[in-house]
């Protein structure tokens, strides 16, 4: 709750964008916590933290945990945060009874999972995985031409650099974001992987008109374009189940009331947890898009931005999971991730593993987002077993 004050909307939730200031404090905050602790911070050229907490083996490689502090613009307090607190919860609870972990611990807040200020999500996760180059991450603007780079040359939160060697095993706790948990009264599942998909931006270049004395059939309208494209992708989503289609962002220019839309920026994100299966809705959607553009004279640029096939998680994680909830006496499930995570990233390095919790009405990526304190503390308590059995060698 604390954390949630940094960037606190009057309904309820987080408006806090990756490497904004209000992001920094976040940062800020998390780094004095960790330090409080007797663990040492660092940065790398992402400007992902890690705080690290000594283990009685201090050069065996380390059992890394955490998630994400930026939100989306209407986001809730969970989304992200939660797996941060989690990590930190387990080093508290650790530091307060005097044990020494097997391994070290490495607590991470990855830059920019969101994906929301600057494109892709998991930006920081995909540069610590060498799955995006370092340089196109730092020269991404985000809408208004403000780049990773300059707001990093503000800080991230921390001074010290490093770069930091990839651990043995990753977890990541984090709400469901979906309803099943909760209809089924499960306090936790155990994330088996993710689903895959694929991020578009698209500039639709028409022609500027006036509203008021260019006849229907001589405009070239953008955002009728662009509209016809978002239709698609509804229909594109329905015909492919459990797959979904998105358009979230649309930015028209001029945006004014009696001008022919010039241009028009849009985003456009398709799921499925067959990778097969995405494959056609993309082709579907290309081909959307190449007959929207001759009905209506209107050019359009599709640059895909993200590309993750679907991400199986680590059977060794997966089964820890499983345990430590069993062990504590928490019912729970496998479960299949619909959203991305930093943890997807992850997986295609190191064995990984999720823990999710329930979200009221499984709302999430809105204000009202919403977990009751048992359930967070059960995946707080699941986080360290875990953590702890990996770094013991239970695999
Ligand atoms: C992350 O929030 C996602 O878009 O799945
Ligand atoms: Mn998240
Ligand atoms: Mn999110």
């Amino acid at each position: 709750m604390q954390l949630a004050e940094f960037g606190a909307t009057p309904a309820g939730g987080v408006n806090r964008p990756a490497l904004s200031e209000v992001d920094r404090r976040a940062r800020r905050q998390f780094v004095q916590w960790c330090e409080a602790l007797g663990c040492v911070v660092r940065a790398d050229a992402i400007g992902n933290l890690f705080a690290r907490f000594a283990g009685e083996d201090d050069h065996a490689p380390a059992v890394m945990m955490g998630s994400h502090l930026d939100s989306q613009p209407t986001g809730g307090k969970f989304d992200g945060a939660y797996g941060v607190m989690a990590g930190l919860e387990v080093l508290r609870t650790l530091h307060a009874n005097g044990v020494r972990p097997p391994c070290p611990l490495e607590l991470v807040v990855w830059t920019n999972e969101e994906g929301s200020r600057f494109a892709p999500s998991m930006m920081g996760s995909l540069v610590y995985t060498s799955q995006l180059p370092l340089e196109t991450a730092l020269s991404t603007q985000d809408i208004d031409g403000i780049s990773v780079a300059a707001e990093l040359r503000n800080g991230a939160g921390c001074d010290a650099q490093a770069s930091v060697e990839r651990p043995a095993a990753y977890f990541e706790a984090h709400i469901e974001q979906g309803p099943v948990l909760e209809a089924e009264r499960k306090t936790i599942g155990a994330v088996t992987g993710a689903q895959g998909q694929c991020w578009f931006q698209l500039k639709l270049h028409g022609r500027a008109a006036h509203a008021g004395t260019t006849p229907m059939a001589m405009r070239a309208d953008a955002l009728v374009a662009a509209s016809a494209i978002v239709i698609a992708l509804d229909r594109i989503g329905r015909e492919h189940p459990p797959g979904c289609a998105t358009s979230g962002r649309l930015v028209v220019n001029p945006n004014s009331p009696n001008v022919v839309p010039e241009s028009v920026f849009m985003t456009a994100e398709l799921r499925h947890p067959d990778d097969a299966a995405r494959g056609r809705m993309e082709a579907s959607f290309r081909q959307a898009v190449n007959e929207v553009s001759n009905e209506r004279g209107v050019r359009i640029e599709v640059d895909k931005v993200l590309e993750q096939p679907a991400a199986p998680f680590s059977p060794v994680c997966i089964r820890i999971v499983h345990e430590s909830a069993a062990a504590r006496g928490y019912p729970n499930r496998a479960i299949i991730s619909g959203a991305a995570h930093d943890a997807v990233a992850m997986s295609r390095i190191v064995p990984t593993g999720m823990i999710f919790v329930p979200c009221a009405g499984g709302v999430s990526h809105n204000e009202k987002e919403s977990a009751t304190p048992e359930d967070l503390a059960a995946g707080c308590q699941v986080l360290c077993d875990s953590v702890l059995s990996h770094g013991r060698g239970v695999n």
